[in-house]
């Protein structure tokens, strides 16, 4: 019977669809270390959703006390954080608990007990190949409105990058304010790209447009 339920799970997770940036991030309502928490509370802020495989390993407490740290930066650009593993409230409690008492770092966010792997599954955060029990390292960039706006996909034997958290999210913020897109290993301050042109007139116009042009469909500017 236990099998039964096992693999009806694992064919469930196989077939369900990833999540799709541009789209309506998938809606949920679950237990976190700060109480009942809906999508819909996070309406009008962005918000980075991030999974962790587990409560009490070490890459994880790393990666915990760099969102953490990371938090004022974040909050300074309109962007809650929120956690979340398959383990159940009261361990997250004693995890973060335990971050303070042994790193000094108090985890500011809330970190969502995903026990059935309702949200887990919702997100595309099983990957099985990794594991059967544990989410692998997932981060979803969800803006006010609630479209999906990125996803970075990690293994669990590699921590992530916050300050390229911090860059992607000042990547997209550019972008909205500016209707411009960032080349790599943008940073602010840098110059952004002009969209390229889509018609043979729009390209002959921007030769003389007065942007840094290398060629039509390469142009920069300063914001
Ligand atoms: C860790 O956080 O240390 C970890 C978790 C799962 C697999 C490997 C490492």
């Amino acid at each position: 019977m236990a099998t039964d339920v096992a693999m009806a799970t694992e064919v469930l997770i196989a077939n369900h669809s990833l999540p799709r940036l541009g789209q309506p991030a998938p809606v949920f309502e679950a237990e976190t270390t700060h109480g009942t928490l809906r999508l819909d509370d996070f309406r009008g802020s962005w918000l980075v959703l991030f999974s962790h495989p587990a409560d009490f390993t070490p890459v994880c407490t790393t990666e915990f006390i760099a969102f953490a740290e990371l938090a004022p930066e974040l909050k300074k650009r309109g962007v809650e954080l929120c956690g979340l593993s398959i383990d159940s409230t009261f361990s997250h409690i004693a995890w973060v608990r335990n971050i303070e008492r042994n790193f000094g770092v108090k985890i500011p966010f809330p970190v969502i007990a995903d026990l059935n792997k309702e949200v887990a599954t919702l997100y595309g955060m099983l990957m099985p190949g990794e594991s059967k029990t544990a989410t692998s390292r997932c981060l979803f960039v969800i803006d006010p409105n609630g479209i999906l706006r990125a996803m970075i996909y990690y293994p669990l034997s590699t921590g992530r990058n916050t300050q390229e958290v911090l860059r992607l999210i000042d990547a997209l913020q550019a972008t909205d304010k500016h209707g411009i897109a960032t080349p790599a290993n943008w940073k602010p301050g840098d110059k952004v790209i002009v969209p390229p042109p889509a018609t043979t007139d729009d390209a002959e116009a921007r030769m003389q447009a007065g942007f840094e042009t290398t060629d039509w469909y390469f142009s920069k500017k300063a914001v």
